[in-house]
């Protein structure tokens, strides 16, 4: 039997997909709204949606293990790093395994999300139905709109310029092979690709342009995945973490100078960690060569910071994502730069008839965090959670934020870093303390019904 709040959640990729789980458990009354034809989002390689940024050679990044939601681990004979086809499969299991699907309509974008005058949103849905919800639970994913150089290179480029989003393959969406091929950024996009088409045979020459430089993490360290790797306690300070983490990747990597890439202009941990067992080798092998920033373009001619200059036949922009909601008017959710400030990574600080599943960049995988985000939204919609007041929603934000932004380096990609382990345990305890102030809100409730 379903009580309380009606609750529609956008998107049925992993994070809605959680979301759905979370509210069905509580009872709550939950409707998913999903443009594509199957749950999965990203991980549904040319997915219907359009919006999938999956390559056909894609591996997670982040292990088995870490990235397995906490109800439904994956199966143990999947490998460490699965590729794309087999996540994708995971997350149709974990929806099979608890019939969510019952919850979900398919090939139905929300169009448009209104606050109504009471609180909750009327959602225009395409087709042209309208739905009014007293809750809206957001899960739409945020690497799907492809980021651009802002402001864009000086200059007109005669060759192909392409964004890593519509990327699929060295022969699909643009005959790629045996060209003279641009790779720019330093993010993890940026490293697969420039591998793909760095191996022998595929591109003439790969080159990879980046602006700033970047410690490039192996996959595997000690025989585990790195993000299993726990040789640094946790209560070892953030300064002391960096510093012992520098001295183990110069023995065990070297200098990323050593390679030809720039000098990092900030600590390892600095930045959203980009992952490659595959470029340092292909790097000191030839087959890419590392450039600094990109900054003209003329016919065929590309130029870079150190003034050298290279014929090129196509660019790729692998310059990352726009966090978007193309469905909310700018009054009501707008981030800007990327940026949207949210207590715990989750409840906008001016509305209380709105969450966000996923909305964050973890250091570590998003999918386990989304399962605690979507727990607590539960717990709170159940009435067996209840948050601090605004004034203490406002001031941890505030102190989080600074923190955050303290310690990564300046970036459009740097709005919503967390760190995996810090924000399970700080979210179990906010859970704790949420649940202890709903107690006493009951109890005080009780008291003055009785004195009545
Ligand atoms: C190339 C690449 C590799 C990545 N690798 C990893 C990794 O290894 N580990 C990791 O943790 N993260 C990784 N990520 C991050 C990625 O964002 C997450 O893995 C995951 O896809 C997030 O799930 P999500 O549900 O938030 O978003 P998505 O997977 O994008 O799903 C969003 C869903 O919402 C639907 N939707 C969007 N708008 C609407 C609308 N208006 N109406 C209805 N439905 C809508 C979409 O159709 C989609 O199904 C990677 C990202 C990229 C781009
Ligand atoms: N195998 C995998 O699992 C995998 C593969 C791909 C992506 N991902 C994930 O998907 C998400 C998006 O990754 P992404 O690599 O697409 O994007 P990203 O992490 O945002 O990286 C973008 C890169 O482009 C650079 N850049 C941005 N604007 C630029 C400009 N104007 N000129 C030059 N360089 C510019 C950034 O540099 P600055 O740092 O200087 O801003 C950064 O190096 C991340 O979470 C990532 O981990 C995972």
């Amino acid at each position: 039997m379903n009580r309380g709040p009606r609750v529609a959640v956008v998107g049925a990729g992993a994070c809605g997909l959680t979301a759905v789980k979370a509210l069905t458990d509580a009872r709550l009354s939950v409707q998913c709204f999903e443009k594509g034809d199957r749950v999965g989002g990203n991980w549904v390689f040319k997915n219907k949606n359009g919006q999938s940024s999956a390559y056909r050679s894609l591996h997670i990044n982040t292990s088995r293990e870490r990235m397995q939601f906490r109800d439904f681990p994956m199966p143990k004979h999947y490998p460490d790093y699965p590729r794309h086809d087999l996540i994708a499969r995971y997350f149709q299991d974990y929806a099979d395994a608890f019939g969510l699907e019952r919850q979900i309509r398919f090939e139905t974008a929300v169009e448009r999300a209104e606050p109504r005058a009471g609180g909750g949103f009327r959602l225009t849905l395409a087709g042209g139905g309208v739905e009014e919800f007293d809750f809206l639970l957001v899960a739409n994913g945020h690497h799907w709109d492809p980021a651009w150089p802002d402001p864009k290179i000086p200059g007109e480029f005669s060759g192909l310029e392409m964004h890593s989003h519509a990327y699929l393959d060295p022969d699909e969406p643009h005959a790629l092979r045996g060209k003279r091929i641009l790779v720019v950024g330093m993010g993890n996009s940026a490293m697969d690709i420039a591998c793909e088409l760095g191996h022998p045979g595929v591109a003439a020459q790969v080159f990879l342009s980046a602006r700033r430089g970047a410690w490039i993490l192996p996959k595997y360290a000690f025989g585990k995945p790195i993000d299993q790797n726990s040789i640094i306690p946790g209560f070892v300070p953030i300064g002391a973490r960096r510093a012992l983490a520098e001295i183990w990747y110069r023995l065990v990597v070297g200098r990323p100078e050593d390679f030809g890439l720039p000098k990092p202009d900030h600590h390892l941990h600095q930045a959203h960690p980009t992952l490659s067992s595959d470029l340092l080798p292909r790097l000191g092998s030839g087959d890419i060569l590392a450039k600094p920033a990109l900054v003209g373009l003329e016919g065929r001619q590309v130029r870079f910071a150190d003034g050298s200059v290279e014929t090129i036949d196509a660019i790729i922009y692998a310059t990352g994502y726009n966090v978007r909601f193309p469905f909310f008017s700018s009054d009501v959710v707008a981030p800007k730069g990327n940026d949207l400030p949210l207590f715990l990574r989750i409840f906008p600080l001016d509305r209380e008839d709105l969450a966000f599943v996923g909305l964050a960049q973890p250091v570590g995988a998003v999918m386990p965090l989304a399962e605690a985000q979507a727990k607590l939204i539960a717990e709170l919609l159940s009435g067996h959670y209840d948050l601090p007041d605004s004034a203490e929603r406002k001031r941890r934000t505030e102190r989080e934020r600074a923190e955050m932004f303290a310690r990564y380096v300046p970036s459009r990609r740097h709005t919503m870093q967390l760190d995996y382990d810090e924000y399970l345990l700080g979210l179990a305890a906010e859970t704790k303390a949420g649940h202890a102030r709903a107690r006493h809100r009951k109890a005080r409730a009780t008291r003055s019904e009785d004195a009545s």
